[in-house]
């Protein structure tokens, strides 16, 4: 890829909104820090408040300054904020009306060489993505044809199965799917992006990754906060369409899918797609045997999600979910993926912990008789590592074994990680790598299984709320487990 083919335009429909202040400006400026866009690049927010470009340029120094995790570098300002304008223009009119845009944008190409190359993201309601990509193709500014013009957009894509499909299908009469990338930050997280590292690079895990070698695999993102400023959204998701849709599916097909043919988008999102596609539910005649959910309630420390802010008082949404999947498959028959999520819990992580069956006739030596089972722990974050819990000789004169910690930290950056996942995003966009971005068929079959997890519950009375905030869910969610299985504490 050459210099040029990674200069552009980056258009920012919503650009005074939340998530351009926290992520993508912070994202931007920080790619700009450490030399990776191109010379040839420019930003333009769009908004329909009357900002003059100076005005926008000042608020933006300022989100930088509090949201970019590099400390703040005058110089580097100076670099970065004569990229940035500001156009205020109204996005939900009609096509006739994005002429001023494509007039705009056509000017800009002019000044800093960026050669027709754009970048359309899409930090607005879901509901303003059909319109955006309508009115964007009718102004004929998705040609693709001497230059590229690429959507990004923000989830929810959807909010169920069929409306997902009927945005798809709209929208693909205006877009391509290759030109399409649809978000998900969590691909873009360090951690996340080394499971095929750590699987298909080491042989002593890939041959026994599978039912005849594995226990039980668990994926665990806890947050400690709770639903913040976004009742009416969160009121419409909660935790299944929030992070389970999503962020957890996307994590647990990386883990179970066969290896790729090669590393190419369309070969790894190929195998993600079958690891979905072979999601199942077992429940048998009690729902909460494979399925708990949970809404937090009260503490002297939070308000119960019931009283939040824009929030029903007798709100049936869930915070919380713990399950157990299984994958229908010939590598995983038979393995439990538990699955636990959610917010106003005591920790802020995410892991997936790969536990493996003990040896057979371990116990056949007394001195191994507290041998515990070997387990990979990925932490995706905040201490983004890898741990590998395995049995040695306990040191001294006796013969006695005991579990030694193998561990390896490769960063600590909390308040950075979801920056610097959207800064992967942005430059792997910009680069034409869709592996970070989820394709349809992927989504659909997501969809297809929180569907089926929602028909499960769909009689079942839980008791709401049934959590204190900040204490480690219901204590239902310990029972679904099976009697050799634990939740996995570090
Ligand atoms: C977002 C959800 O997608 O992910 C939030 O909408 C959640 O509710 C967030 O808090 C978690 O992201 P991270 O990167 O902080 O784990």
């Amino acid at each position: 890829m050459n210099a040029s083919s990674e200069s552009a335009i980056f258009v920012i429909f919503g650009g005074t909104g939340d998530l351009t202040k926290r992520k993508l400006i912070p994202a931007l400026y920080n790619l700009t820090i450490e030399n990776k866009l191109s010379n040839n690049f420019a930003i333009v927010a769009i908004g329909r408040r009357d900002y003059t470009t100076e005005f926008y340029r000042a608020q933006m120094k300022e989100a930088i300054k509090e949201f970019s995790s590099d400390t703040f570098n005058e110089k580097k300002w100076n670099e970065f904020v004569v990229k940035i304008s500001y156009l205020r223009f109204d996005f939900s009119q009609t096509c006739e009306g994005y002429t001023l845009l494509d007039k705009y944008l056509s000017q800009l190409d002019k000044e800093y060489g960026t050669n027709g190359n754009r970048i359309y993201y899409l930090a607005v309601p879901p509901s303003s993505f059909e319109p955006i990509i309508e009115n964007l193709n009718c102004r004929q500014m998705l040609l693709n044809k001497d230059n590229w013009q690429r959507v990004m957009v923000e989830k929810p894509f959807g909010s169920d199965l069929e409306s997902a499909r009927e945005l798809n299908e709209n929208i693909s009469k205006s877009i391509k799917e290759k030109n399409l990338f649809r978000i998900d930050h969590y691909l873009g997280k360090e951690m996340i992006q080394n499971i095929m590292a750590i699987r298909f690079g080491n042989s002593i895990f890939e041959p026994l990754w599978n039912h005849q070698f594995i226990e039980n695999i668990q994926i665990i993102s806890s947050e400690t906060i709770g639903i913040q400023s976004r009742g009416s959204y969160y009121e419409a998701t909660g935790v299944l369409k929030d992070m389970l849709q999503n962020h957890i599916l996307q994590m647990l097909s990386l883990i179970a899918m066969e290896p790729p043919i090669s590393l190419s988008p369309e070969e790894i999102r190929d195998e993600k797609v079958k690891a979905i596609k072979s999601l199942r539910i077992d429940h048998g005649e009690k729902v909460e045997d494979t399925i708990v959910l949970g809404q937090y309630g009260e503490a002297p420390s939070h308000v119960g999600y019931r009283d939040e802010d824009n929030v029903n008082n007798n709100s049936k949404v869930p915070t919380f979910i713990a399950m157990k999947a299984s994958i229908d498959n010939f590598r995983w028959s038979g393995v439990p993926f538990y699955i636990k999520v959610g917010k106003g819990l005591p920790k802020k992580e995410t892991k997936i912990i790969v536990q493996f069956k003990k040896l057979p006739g371990i116990n056949h030596y007394k001195e191994f008789d507290n041998t515990k089972p070997n387990m990979l722990v990925i932490r995706i974050q905040p201490n983004e590592g890898i741990y590998f819990q395995i049995n040695a000789k306990t040191p001294g004169n006796e013969f006695k074994v005991s579990s030694i910690d193998m561990d390896y930290c490769q960063k600590s950056a909390i308040s950075s990680n979801s920056t610097a996942a959207y800064e992967r995003l942005i430059i792997e966009a910009i680069r034409n790598n869709s592996s970070l971005f989820t394709r349809w068929d992927e989504l659909e079959y997501s969809w297809k299984y929180i569907e089926s997890i929602e028909h499960a519950v769909k009689n079942y009375n839980y008791q709401y709320p049934n959590y204190e905030f900040g204490t480690e869910g219901p204590p239902l969610a310990d029972k679904l487990l099976e009697s050799n299985h634990k939740w996995y504490k570090s």
